[in-house]
């Protein structure tokens, strides 16, 4: 008699309660792909050092991953290579101030993204995160042949050389020149522009930076005191069961 009560509720819970315990916990197994990490995939494709190091100093590192997590805009990244950088005339980089800096990697940004063969058709100038192209302070124009994508500024002409990546949301192409961009070069191309000795605008830089990502910590512990609760609480369905099973005599 009482085996008849309580094997069916045994049941009951091995088929309700079980199941819903495994799904909370190979919910939290898998570990999430995680946010597009911009310096990563330079890291892997090797040979972006400079460019790593500029966009990590720039703060825009962050930015870039934390627009791609944040919004479904697309982004194109022309990425110069280690050997770009060193080909540049000695003291390029250190001609310009850190405000410009952070304009010079921009440009290397485009906030939409190409696939080659929409470079193709893509109008020129093209819009780079720089600033408006529109009133020629930032020109960037694009010249295709075939396969054959180049990349105008009107102080250099680089070619695109290949795909380091590319998903639904972000491209990251290899080019084999530094783009300078007019603003910065095109007035003296030999003489180093010597631009006024303004202050760092360290203000610009830090104020769009990304708040900081403790959130997936939050969320994570979150997921792990539901696990418990479903889990405490088994356990006590199932001591509750045994008690009624001794109880009866079983
Ligand atoms: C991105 O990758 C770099 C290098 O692998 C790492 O140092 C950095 O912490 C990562 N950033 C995030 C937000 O995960
Ligand atoms: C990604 O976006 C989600 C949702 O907007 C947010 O909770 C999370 O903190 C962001 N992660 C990073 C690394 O920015
Ligand atoms: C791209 O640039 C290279 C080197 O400057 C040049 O030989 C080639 O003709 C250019 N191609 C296009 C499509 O502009
Ligand atoms: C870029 O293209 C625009 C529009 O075709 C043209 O007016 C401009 O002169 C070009 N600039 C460069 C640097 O090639």
């Amino acid at each position: 008699m009482a085996k008849q009560i309580l094997l069916p509720l045994l049941s009951l819970v091995l088929v309700f309660f079980f199941p819903t315990i495994s799904a909370q916990t190979s919910a939290q197994a898998p570990a999430p792909a995680g946010p597009t990490n911009i310096t990563k995939i330079l890291e892997k494709a090797g040979q972006f050092t400079t460019l790593i190091k500029i966009l990590q100093a720039t703060q825009v590192a962050d930015r870039i991953n934390a627009q791609l997590n944040n919004s479904n805009q697309g982004l194109t990244i022309l990425a110069p290579t280690d050997n770009a950088f060193s080909n540049l005339k000695a003291g390029t980089l250190n001609s310009i101030n850190s405000q410009q800096q952070l304009q010079l990697v921009q440009f290397h940004i485009l906030p939409t993204l190409y696939t080659m063969s929409q470079f193709q058709t893509a109008s020129n100038p093209l819009h780079t995160q720089a600033g408006n192209s529109d009133d020629g302070q930032f020109p960037m124009n694009v010249t295709t042949s075939g396969n054959q994508v180049n990349i105008t500024t009107g102080v250099v002409t680089a070619t695109v050389a290949n795909t380091i990546y590319s998903d639904n949301q972000l491209a990251v192409y290899q080019v084999d020149k530094v783009l300078l961009p007019m603003a910065l070069f095109g007035a003296a191309p030999t003489a180093a522009p010597a631009p006024a000795p303004t202050k760092p605008e360290k203000n610009v830089q830090a104020s769009d930076a990304p708040s900081g990502t403790s959130d997936t910590s939050v969320d994570t512990s979150g997921v792990i005191g539901l696990n418990r609760q479903a889990i405490e609480g088994g356990a006590f369905i199932i001591a509750v069961i045994t008690m009624t099973a001794s109880y009866l005599g079983l």
